[in-house]
């Protein structure tokens, strides 16, 4: 009973949940390969879980009753309504298997249900695939690739240049951030740092310096985003930040695709102010991304002329898909659930208050 007493504490307990030690996880959204790292590192935790397909929706939300807890990813899209729906579910904790949490209504589900995250699972991997968005797309070699296949060998198009002595700005310093700065300053290049909150003992050890954001704009070659998606930094790409640019600019962002404005990014790339674009993540990617649509046709008129751009790379959501990070991502879910039923710290919780230092998080180990 133990296992449960936490999710009691909570709510009284609802009629589908269950009466034994082992938790019950309803795991939205799984794929073959969540599937797999999640019964390898499940081998160490005993949970029971039970996988579903389909996403986290408020006319999927029913299948959570039965269990004690949720587990969801960044396309999972956890409104106010399906915040109701789960609350009338035996769930009783949502685990995200992800970082980023501006898919969770936060307002709405305080003080009802605890939410916990992975925040960090291998910032290696973003970081890394962030720079071979940049080599990809200054090298042509999503271009080459395809040439070479079909026995093309010719140069002529796929000129890129020297990243060494280039200026590259990094928006948003923390883990992910921080290492593409590192990597970059490896390949002899100019590093701008610019942060809500920066980290300047980061800054000093690296010899690389913090501006403010218009100096990033002014002066970079590249430019990558690497902070979190909030209302305040919604479309930080837009029409008038894309006019202060060098042009040719190389714009990457494996943050959040509402960091850019996508029709103002498309007009930059119709005048050539914006020379290369690497998207990993993209506005409207709930309705395309992790699925596979070659046999049907793109309705998202943006995406598709998006996709018509030489000097567009776009993969989807696949930053972090690396062996390492996917074993961080199971074991840490299953941490944060195991700490949850075990009346443990959450340490990994989050609410719409973390961010003030306002929750309760310091002094009881949980936010409310
Ligand atoms: P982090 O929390 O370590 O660092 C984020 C940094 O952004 C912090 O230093 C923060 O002060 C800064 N920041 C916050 N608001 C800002 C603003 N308005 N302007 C400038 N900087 C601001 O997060 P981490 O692990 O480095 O991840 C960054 C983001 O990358 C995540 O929030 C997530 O959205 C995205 N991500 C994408 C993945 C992918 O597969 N494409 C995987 C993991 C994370």
């Amino acid at each position: 009973m133990s296992a449960l007493r936490n999710a009691r504490n909570l709510a009284p307990q609802s009629p589908g949940a269950n009466n034994m030690n082992i938790p019950k996880i309803a795991f939205f959204d799984a794929k073959p390969y969540d599937i797999e790292f999640f019964n390898s590192v499940n081998q160490d935790f005993g949970f029971d879980i039970k996988y579903f397909t389909s996403r986290l929706t408020k006319d999927t939300v029913a299948m959570a009753n039965g269990s004690d807890a949720v587990c969801v990813f960044v396309n999972d899209m956890l409104s106010s309504d399906v915040i109701d729906g789960l609350l009338g579910t035996s769930a009783r904790l949502i685990a995200l298997r992800c970082a980023g949490y501006n898919n969770v209504d936060l307002r709405a589900i305080f003080g009802k249900m605890h939410v916990v995250r992975v925040p960090a699972y291998s910032p290696y991997a973003v970081a890394e695939h962030a720079v071979a968005m940049m080599l990809s797309l200054n090298r042509r070699i999503h271009k080459a690739y395809a040439r070479t296949r079909d026995s093309n060998f010719s140069l002529n198009g796929l000129i890129g240049f020297d990243m060494r002595g280039k200026t590259a700005g990094i928006i948003g310093t923390g883990k992910i951030g921080k290492i593409v700065a590192e990597i970059l300053k490896g390949f002899g290049m100019n590093i701008l740092l610019y942060d809500k909150f920066p980290d300047n003992s980061f800054a000093k050890l690296n010899n690389i310096k913090y501006s403010d954001i218009e100096t990033i704009f002014n002066l970079s070659d590249v430019i990558s985003l690497h902070c979190p998606l909030t209302p305040e930094n919604h479309h930080l790409i837009n029409t008038a930040a894309i006019a202060k640019m060098k042009k040719g600019v190389m714009i990457i962002n494996t943050g959040r695709g509402k960091l850019i404005d996508t029709l103002a990014l498309i007009d930059g790339l119709k005048t050539a102010t914006i020379g290369y674009a690497g998207l990993d993540v993209y506005e409207e990617e709930t309705e395309y991304f992790f699925e596979d649509f070659s046999n049907s046709v793109i309705g998202d008129d943006v995406l598709a002329r998006l996709l018509t751009f030489p000097n567009v790379l776009i993969t989807s959501h696949q930053a972090y898909f690396t062996r390492e990070a996917l074993t961080n991502i199971a074991a840490t879910t299953l941490s944060n659930i195991k700490a949850f039923f075990e009346n443990g710290e959450l340490a990994n919780e989050i609410c719409y208050k973390c961010g003030a230092g306002t929750c309760m998080k310091k002094e009881t180990g949980k936010c409310f």
